[in-house]
C-alpha cells in the first residue's frame, strides 16, 4: 500500500512538471491548479480525503508532495507573471533612437525681410518711418503731387477707382499708386527740418512678368536748409551699398521726368552678376535700374506751404519686389505671391 502510493505520489509529481511545462497563460495554469487541488475531484484533494486510512510514512510523503506541488504552482505563477509583464513592457516601451517628428516654424515672408532690413538701414541714415492708408484721394495721390487733373503723368499711374463712376463733384477714392502719398500727409502736419521714409502695398494697372497689380514700395523724403543732389546721391549710395552688403557697389544717375521732383534721376547699380561688365541680366550694359529719386519740385513745397527760398528736399522711391529680385537672383516676380512654401521656405 505504501509502495503503491509512494509511487503514485512520485509518479504525479513527475506529471506535473511536465504539465506545468505546458502551460503558458494564467488560463490554462488555473485549469492544471484544478486537476490537482479541483475541490470536487483533484487528485491531491482525493488523495487527502483518504489520509486516514494511511500510515504515518505515506502521510508524510503525501504532505511533501503536496508542498512540492504548491510551491511548482507558485513559481509557475511567478514565471507568467513576470513573463506578462516584460511582454507588457516591451509593448510600451517608447523607442528613443526614433527620430522626433519637426514642426515647422514659420518665418517673414520674402518680401517682408527685405522691408525689415531697410527700416534698419534707413533708421540708421536717420530717417522715421510711417505707414498711411491704402485708400487713397486724388489730392493725396495726384494732385499734392504736382499732377493735377488731366496731366498726363497720371496715365502712367494708372489705377483702381473705387467709386464706380467719379463725377466733377465727387471727389474718386482710389487704392494708392505710390507711397508719396504718405509723405504729403506728413508734411501737410509737420513743419522741417525731417527725414521721413514710408513703407506700404502700392497698386498700378499693370500685370506682366515684371510688374504685378500689386506691389510695394519705400519712399523716402529729407528736407532741410541746404539739402542737396549731392546729398541725395551719398544717401542712396549708403542705403544701396548697406543693402546689397557691398562696399564698393557703383552708383550711376541719369536724368528722367518725375512731375513731383526737379531734377529728376533714375539711379542705376553695377551689375552684381558681372561686376559692372556685360550680361544677360543686366541687358549687356554692366548698369541695372534699381530706383526713381530727384529734388522736391517748388510746387510740392508751395502745396505743402513749406518755404522754398529756405528749405529744400530730396526724395526716392524704391520699389522692394525688384530689390528683392536682385539681392537673390530670381528670374520670376510672379514666385513671390504665389505663397508656395517650397519657394517661400528657401529664404531665412
Ligand atoms: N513715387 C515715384 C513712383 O512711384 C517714385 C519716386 C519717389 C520718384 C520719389 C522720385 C522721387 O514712381
Amino acid at each position: 500500500m505504501e509502495d503503491d502510493v509512494s509511487r503514485f505520489l512520485v509518479q504525479m509529481l513527475k506529471e506535473a512538471r511536465d504539465r506545468l511545462a505546458q502551460v503558458n497563460d494564467l488560463a490554462m495554469l488555473e485549469k492544471a491548479r484544478l486537476y490537482y487541488f479541483g475541490k470536487k475531484d483533484g487528485q491531491l484533494v482525493a488523495l487527502l480525503k483518504d489520509m486516514r486510512s494511511y500510515d504515518v510514512k505515506a502521510r508524510q510523503l503525501l504532505n511533501q508532495t503536496k508542498t512540492e506541488l504548491l510551491q511548482l504552482f507558485v513559481n509557475k505563477r511567478a514565471a507568467l507573471e513576470e513573463k506578462a509583464l516584460q511582454d507588457k513592457l516591451r509593448q510600451q516601451s517608447i523607442d528613443v533612437s526614433l527620430l522626433g517628428r519637426d514642426t515647422e516654424v514659420g518665418r517673414w515672408h520674402l518680401i517682408t525681410q527685405q522691408y525689415r532690413r531697410l527700416n534698419r538701414i534707413l533708421a540708421h541714415l536717420g530717417f522715421t518711418i510711417f505707414e498711411g492708408p491704402e485708400i487713397e484721394d486724388e489730392f493725396h495721390n495726384f494732385t499734392a503731387l504736382n499732377m493735377p487733373k488731366h496731366h498726363p503723368a497720371r496715365s502712367v499711374h494708372d489705377t483702381f477707382y473705387l467709386n464706380a463712376r467719379p463725377t466733377v463733384k465727387q471727389t474718386p477714392y482710389l487704392l494708392r499708386t505710390h507711397t508719396s502719398t504718405i509723405q504729403i500727409r506728413f508734411m501737410k502736419d509737420n513743419p522741417p527740418p525731417f527725414r521721413v521714409a514710408s513703407i506700404g502695398r502700392v497698386y498700378r494697372r499693370d500685370s506682366d512678368l515684371t510688374h504685378t497689380p500689386m506691389f510695394h514700395q519705400l519712399e523716402g523724403l529729407w528736407i532741410d536748409e541746404k539739402v542737396s543732389f549731392a546729398d541725395l546721391k551719398g544717401l542712396l549710395q549708403v542705403l544701396l551699398q548697406s543693402f546689397f552688403e557691398w562696399k564698393k557697389l557703383d552708383v550711376r544717375i541719369r536724368p528722367t521726368y518725375f512731375p513731383f521732383t526737379e531734377p529728376s534721376a533714375e539711379v542705376d547699380i553695377q551689375c552684381q552678376k558681372c561686376v559692372g561688365k556685360s550680361c544677360r541680366l543686366c541687358g549687356y550694359s554692366g548698369w541695372i535700374e534699381v530706383l526713381g529719386c530727384g529734388m522736391v519740385h517748388p510746387n510740392v513745397l508751395d502745396k505743402m506751404e513749406i518755404d522754398k527760398e529756405k528749405y529744400t528736399g530730396v526724395a526716392f522711391g524704391i520699389g522692394i519686389e525688384r530689390l528683392a529680385l536682385l539681392h537673390h537672383g530670381l528670374d520670376d516676380l510672379r514666385h513671390l505671391f504665389e505663397n508656395d512654401w517650397r519657394f517661400l521656405g528657401q529664404f531665412t
